[in-house]
């Protein structure tokens, strides 16, 4: 068994989607595992010319890859099967791909319902807290107790350790939300309900040994959706944001912007032990003519993109020296 890990490094919404895209277009995945999280993640991609918006559904189905919601997750059954007719609706053959893991804990109305009067954290308002909670404290419905899902239903451990389907099981596994956003490592109350790293996927199913590369996606800029205090004070942030179209793929709210800090990269690649990064939308800064990052709490000005990139290379091969890093504008595929 072998397995490589998408985890975005910042606030989410960093391109996990077209990472996990490109990735299954050259490699021969014999599974895509979403390994955290609900309908909160928003992952767009552009596949053959169309935009697709998927929420719980890994991305490998559209390259015909079984596609599987692995117990790290939690499920809106509604929303699931709303996410199949709207692939289906674009011409993907979703049939006997999708499938999601027997012990997949269940968002109810009741979920939903409370999560809608948070004011505090900025939640997307999908009840995922609320689920997590509800897991944690034992009190939760699972996925194989719902009927309507039944021909889904796998068991997670003779899917990845007793398959006799596949000679050797390839997991990509997809994450969602993000390194800031994390339970343990975020910025606490300001974070999701999931663990968004490496280890995260892990508890999906799989022993550690079987990681071969884990690839860290982040934007040369930062977005964040929620409550706290965020965006940066120069109006060229907000240019970035119309130019970048920082808008949430799940709730259309707009994103808080501001400059990348390095800091926060080096402890997400270093938690994550991330063998590639690729920092994407280079475009968007391109355009706005503006290049400026911190690091931690410096701030530096650069004249050029290429100067800028040069500069991150730079440092994050100084505390990482192994660690390849790339960089994307946002209609590139890498
Ligand atoms: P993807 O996978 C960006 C943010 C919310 C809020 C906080 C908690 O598309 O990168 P939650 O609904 O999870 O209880 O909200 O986390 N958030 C995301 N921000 N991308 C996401 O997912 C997110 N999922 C949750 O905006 O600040
Ligand atoms: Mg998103």
């Amino acid at each position: 068994m072998l397995a490589d890990v998408v985890v975005d490094l910042q606030y989410g919404d960093c391109g996990k989607g077209k990472i996990t895209n490109y990735l299954c277009s050259i490699e021969d995945y014999t599974h895509v595992i979403r390994y955290n999280g609900g309908c909160n993640a928003g992952h767009t991609i552009y596949h053959e010319g169309k935009k697709i918006v998927t929420h719980h559904i890994p991305c490998g189905v559209l390259h015909g890859i079984r596609s599987v919601i692995g117990p790290g997750c939690v499920l809106n059954v509604n929303q699931f099967f709303k996410e199949i007719d709207e692939l289906e609706e674009a011409g993907i053959n979703t049939k006997g791909l999708i499938k999601i893991a027997s012990n997949v804990n269940i968002i109810t109305d009741f979920h939903i319902a409370e999560d809608k009067k948070d004011t505090e954290i900025g939640t997307t308002k999908r009840g995922n807290g609320p689920a997590y909670r509800d897991k944690y404290g034992r009190k939760g419905v699972l996925a194989r107790d719902v009927g309507m899902l039944e021909e889904y239903i796998i068991d997670m451990y003779t899917e990845l350790h007793e398959n006799e389907e596949f000679e050797e099981v390839k997991i990509l596994f997809e994450g969602a939300q993000g390194f800031g956003l994390d339970i343990d490592w975020g910025d606490y109350p300001y974070v999701t309900s999931s663990h968004c790293t490496v280890g995260s996927a892990v508890l999906n199913g799989v022993p550690p040994s079987s990681i071969r590369r884990v690839w860290g996606v982040a934007k040369v800029y930062e977005t964040y959706v929620g409550a706290k205090d965020f965006h940066g004070i120069e109006p060229e942030l907000n240019l970035i944001r119309e130019v970048g179209e920082e808008y949430g793929a799940t709730t259309g709210r707009p994103r808080q912007v501001n400059w990348l800090d390095l800091d926060l990269i080096k402890k997400a690649v270093n938690i994550n032990g991330v063998d590639t990064v690729v920092f994407n939308k280079t475009d968007v800064l391109d355009e706005v003519k503006t290049w400026m990052l911190y690091d931690g709490i410096n701030a530096f000005h650069f004249d050029s993109g290429e100067d800028m990139n040069y500069y991150i290379q730079d440092y994050i091969n100084k505390f990482k020296p192994e660690t390849e890093v790339l960089f994307s504008g946002n209609k590139e595929i890498i």
